[in-house]
């Protein structure tokens, strides 16, 4: 059996890896081997048989392994990452952070979209996969049939992203301030006679007081949007825009390096307060006129995954929000329509949960391809 590294499998993304995991059976395939960063010494889980925890930071340890698949984020991967492969170690590196992503020789990881690149990787003796940006996958794993067929000319993306891309403590900071919204309110919103726009007052000074908490998110994003996600490029653009083209093209093994044209994808990124679901509104223009019914199928066949929402309200409503799809892996693509800038122009709509095929869900699937 192979021997396998985990590294932060107890924050958010790792405890989705580890409970999809043993869903799974991997477990069963692997001889696990856990590490922390800070517990060294400490216990592996019940269900993991209590082992002791090695240091994250023993690279001897960590060079007896054949592959380590690690969910601790950028900052242990640039530290330790470097070291290892210093240290001449050859095993499979599988991230979910950010920090290798768009290394030549790394590939990011989405093989249900990109298989044939993965395994054309492996035979080259690639040993670095990475896991992508959460909107990228989650988009990709919705849209691969249109992909796949050439039909997308150019793209835009205008997302909605929840909380959980920001991490833990951001949900939990969303959450604090939602309560204290509320708290604010109660009274006058038990009171049916009460005027709402009093009460809309009141909310919004708690919002512009200073005392919600904005550690996380810089201000408030309860009852709030924030249209900018992650670094400043200083071009105008978010880094997580950027991460649309560049990364999609790279999972698809387009663009320059490839041989070929990348694809346009642009768009504004937006974070909402929804939980762990990310959202995406896009405009297609198609590189020919497909008639909406052929579209609605090509998606649908895209991906096993992939799951064509018909557009009604009704079906809208149900299955077609955060609420809907979270703790699931369908990614679910709905208000598919002509738009009427013309017959090549198509408007939809994809939710997916960015823990799941956003960061767990790769990363896993990777681990299995290179068990054989
Ligand atoms: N950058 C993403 C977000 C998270 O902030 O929503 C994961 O790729």
């Amino acid at each position: 059996k192979h021997s396998v590294g985990l590294v932060g499998w107890r924050g958010m993304v790792g405890s989705v890896l580890m409970q999809r995991m043993r869903d799974e059976g991997d477990f069963a395939l692997i001889d696990p081997v856990f590490f922390s960063t800070s517990n060294a010494g400490g216990k592996s889980p019940t269900w993991a048989g209590e082992t002791a925890l090695q240091s994250a930071y023993d690279i001897d340890a960590l060079k007896k392994l054949n592959t380590i698949v690690t969910a601790q984020g950028g900052d242990y991967t640039s530290e330790v990452y470097p070291k290892l492969r210093a240290a001449g170690w050859k095993g499979y590196w599988i991230d979910a952070a950010s920090t290798l992503r768009m290394k030549d020789d790394a590939i990011i990881v989405l093989d249900p979209v990109n298989r044939s690149v993965i395994d054309a990787a492996l035979t080259r003796g690639v040993k670095d996969f990475i896991g992508g940006n959460c909107t990228v996958s989650c988009m990709l794993m919705g849209l691969a049939g249109l992909f796949n067929q050439g039909l997308i000319q150019w793209m835009t993306s205008m997302t909605y992203q929840a909380a959980s891309g920001g991490g833990a403590q951001h949900m939990r900071e969303l959450l604090t301030q939602f309560g204290l919204i509320n708290a604010e309110v109660h009274a006058a919103l038990s009171d049916p006679a009460s005027a709402i726009l009093d009460i809309d007052r009141q909310v919004l000074s708690i919002q512009q007081s200073g005392r919600l908490p904005t550690e996380q998110f810089g201000v408030p994003l309860a009852g709030n949007l924030i249209p900018w996600i992650d670094k400043d490029l200083g071009n105008g653009m978010s880094r997580e825009e950027w991460k649309g083209e560049a990364e999609t093209n790279k999972i698809l093994g387009r663009g320059e390096g490839f041989g070929s044209t990348a694809i346009p994808i642009d768009g504004l990124c937006v974070r909402v307060g929804a939980m762990r679901c990310h959202s995406q509104a896009l405009t297609i223009k198609l590189t020919r006129d497909v008639p909406l019914d052929e579209v609605v199928d090509i998606v649908a066949k895209g991906t096993q995954w992939a799951k064509v929402i018909p557009n009604t309200k009704e079906d809208t409503l149900r299955e077609l929000s955060p609420v809907a799809v979270t703790g699931t892996l369908d990614i679910p693509v709905g208000r598919m329509r002509k738009l009427s800038m013309g017959s090549d122009y198509l408007g939809a709509f994809t939710v997916g949960d960015q823990l799941l095929w956003g960061a767990a869900e790769p990363l896993r699937r990777m681990l299995r391809i290179t068990l054989g």
